[in-house]
C-alpha cells in the first residue's frame, strides 16, 4: 500500500499532493487538516468558489460524473492520493485508474476506488452487507417499475421507505404509510435521483429508539499495520432524511455498542484502504441494523469539530498518509445545522457575536457562494458536562444566527 513515507514541501518538486473530488464544508476541513501537516492540496468541484476551493492551494470545476474529465484532472495535477468528499463520482473511472494507472502514473484513491463506487449506489452496499457479509439490515427490494414497486411494497408492507438508489441528504426519499402513498413516492424518486429516472430501494421501516452514526477509522497502529479504531458514538436527528442536530456520545447499552463495533469493523474491514467511515447504525433496545455507510468523513460527525481530541477530518488526513490516529473523546459535545433560510447569492450572516456567547460554544460558516432555503450554511458546536446541555446550547447558539440578504 502506497503509505507516504516522507511529506514534502507544497509547491515545489518535493510536494505530496492530495486531490480532493468535492469541495463541500467537509472537503474543506479535510483540506485545512491536510495543509497543516504539509501536504499540497488541489480541490475540485462542479462549480467555482466551492468552500474547500477556497483554501485549496488551486483547484478545478470539473463535472465529476464524467469519467474523460475526471481522467483529464488526474493526469494534469498527478496527485498521489485521491480523496473522494462526495458520492457523485464517475466511480468506474476511479475503478479503472487505480488498477491501470494513468499516463504512467498509479495515484491511491481513498479508502479503494472499489468502496467509492459501491457506496455511491445503495443496492452495491446493500447487497455487500446482507448477502455477502450477512449483516443485520432491513428487509429490502430493488425496483424499476412503479408496478415492480408495488410488488415489491406488497411483499414488505406498510410502513415502507423508498429511495432512489442513487441518492444522498433524503432526496427522493419518501416514508409510505398506506397504498394512497405509493405513485407519488414513486414519482418523487424518479424526479430526486441523481441520475434522473432509474431504480429504487424498498425498505421496510425500522422503528428505531435512536440511530447513530459510529465513525470508524482505518489506520496504521502501532504494529506498522491497518487496525480498526472507534469514535465514540454520534446520535442524531434527521427531518426529511437530512441532520439538523448531532451529539457524542450517544449512550448505548454495552450489547448495543459492542453489536455496532463488530458490524462497523466487518462493513470497513471489506471497503479495506485507509481513512475515516461513518456507519450509519439504528438501535432498538439490544437490537443493531446496519443502514449505510460513507467511506469518508460525514456530515453527522461535524460534532467532533468540538468534541474529540482529533476531528473527524483531521483523523482522516491522519489515515490516509499513514500517521498514528488517536480517536479518544474530549468533552461531550452537540452540533446544530444552520440554514441559509432564503435563496440567493452572497448571503450574509447577523448575530454571530450574540450566538458566540453560548457557553462552550464555536461556529463555522462554509462560505457556500450561494443558499437556498434548506441549505446548509454553517454549524454550531457546544460542549458541555452533559449531551442533553451541549445539545441545548448548540441550538440556541445556531438559532442566533440570521441569514440575511446580503444585497
Ligand atoms: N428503513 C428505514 N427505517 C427507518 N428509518 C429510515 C429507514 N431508512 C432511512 N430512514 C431514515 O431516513 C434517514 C436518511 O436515510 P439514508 O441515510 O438512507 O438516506 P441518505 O439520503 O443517504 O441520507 P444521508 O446522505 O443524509 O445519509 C435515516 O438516517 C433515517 O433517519
Ligand atoms: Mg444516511
Amino acid at each position: 500500500m502506497g503509505i507516504i513515507k516522507r511529506i514534502g514541501t507544497p509547491l515545489s518538486p518535493s510536494a505530496t499532493r492530495v486531490m480532493l473530488l468535492g469541495c463541500g464544508e467537509l472537503g474543506k476541513e479535510v483540506i485545512i487538516a491536510l495543509q497543516r501537516l504539509g501536504c499540497e492540496v488541489i480541490g475540485v468541484d462542479r462549480y467555482a468558489d466551492a468552500p474547500g476551493m477556497q483554501v485549496a492551494h488551486r483547484s478545478h470545476v470539473v463535472t465529476m460524473t464524467d469519467g474523460a474529465a475526471l481522467c483529464a484532472v488526474i493526469e494534469k495535477e498527478k496527485p498521489h492520493l485521491v480523496v473522494p468528499e462526495i458520492e457523485a463520482i464517475a466511480t468506474a473511472t476511479l475503478v479503472e485508474i487505480e488498477r491501470d494507472g494513468i499516463a504512467g502514473h498509479f495515484p491511491e484513491f481513498i479508502p479503494t476506488a472499489r468502496a467509492a463506487q459501491l457506496t455511491m449506489n445503495r443496492e452495491g452496499i446493500r447487497r455487500l452487507a446482507a448477502e455477502e457479509l450477512g449483516l443485520p439490515v432491513s428487509p429490502y427490494k430493488f425496483a424499476d417499475s412503479l408496478a415492480e414497486m408495488q410488488a415489491a411494497i406488497d411483499s414488505i408492507g406498510y410502513p415502507c421507505v423508498v429511495k432512489p438508489v442513487m441518492s444522498s441528504s433524503g432526496k427522493g426519499q419518501s416514508l409510505l404509510k398506506t397504498p394512497a402513498d405509493v405513485a407519488k413516492a414513486w414519482d418523487y424518486a424518479q424526479a430526486g435521483g441523481r441520475v434522473g429516472a432509474g431504480r429504487v430501494i424498498v425498505e421496510g421501516f425500522i422503528d428505531f429508539d435512536y440511530e447513530i452514526t459510529l465513525l470508524t477509522v482505518r489506520a496504521v497502529g502501532a504494529d506498522g499495520n491497518v487496525d480498526t479504531f472507534f469514535c465514540e458514538p454520534i446520535g442524531h436527528v434527521q427531518v426529511n432524511g437530512d441532520y439538523v442536530e448531532s451529539w457524542q456520545p450517544m449512550a448505548m447499552t454495552p450489547s448495543a455498542l459492542e453489536q455496532s463495533r463488530e458490524i462497523a469493523r466487518a462493513i470497513t474491514g471489506n471497503l479495506g484502504g485507509r481513512g475515516i467511515f461513518g456507519v450509519e447504525l439504528f438501535v432498538k433496545g439490544d437490537a443493531v441494523w446496519f443502514s449505510e455507510v460513507s467511506p469518508r468523513p460525514h456530515d453527522t460527525g461535524l460534532v467532533t469539530l468540538t468534541t474529540q481530541r482529533f476531528s473527524e477530518f483531521e483523523l482522516h488526513a491522519r489515515a490516509i498518509l499513514g500517521l498514528p490516529v488517536d480517536t479518544s473523546l474530549r468533552r461531550p459535545g452537540a452540533s446544530a445545522v444552520i440554514y441559509g433560510g432564503l435563496a440567493e447569492k452572497g448571503i450574509a450572516f447577523e448575530g454571530v457575536a450574540e450566538a458566540l456567547q453560548v457557553p462552550e460554544s464555536d461556529l463555522r460558516l462554509f462560505g457556500k457562494p450561494e443558499s437556498f432555503v434548506k441549505r446548509r450554511m454553517g454549524v454550531a458546536v457546544a460542549n458541555a458536562d452533559t449531551t442533553d446541555e451541549a445539545r441545548r446550547r448548540a441550538k440556541l447558539a445556531a438559532s442566533r444566527v440570521k441569514p440575511v440578504t446580503g444585497k
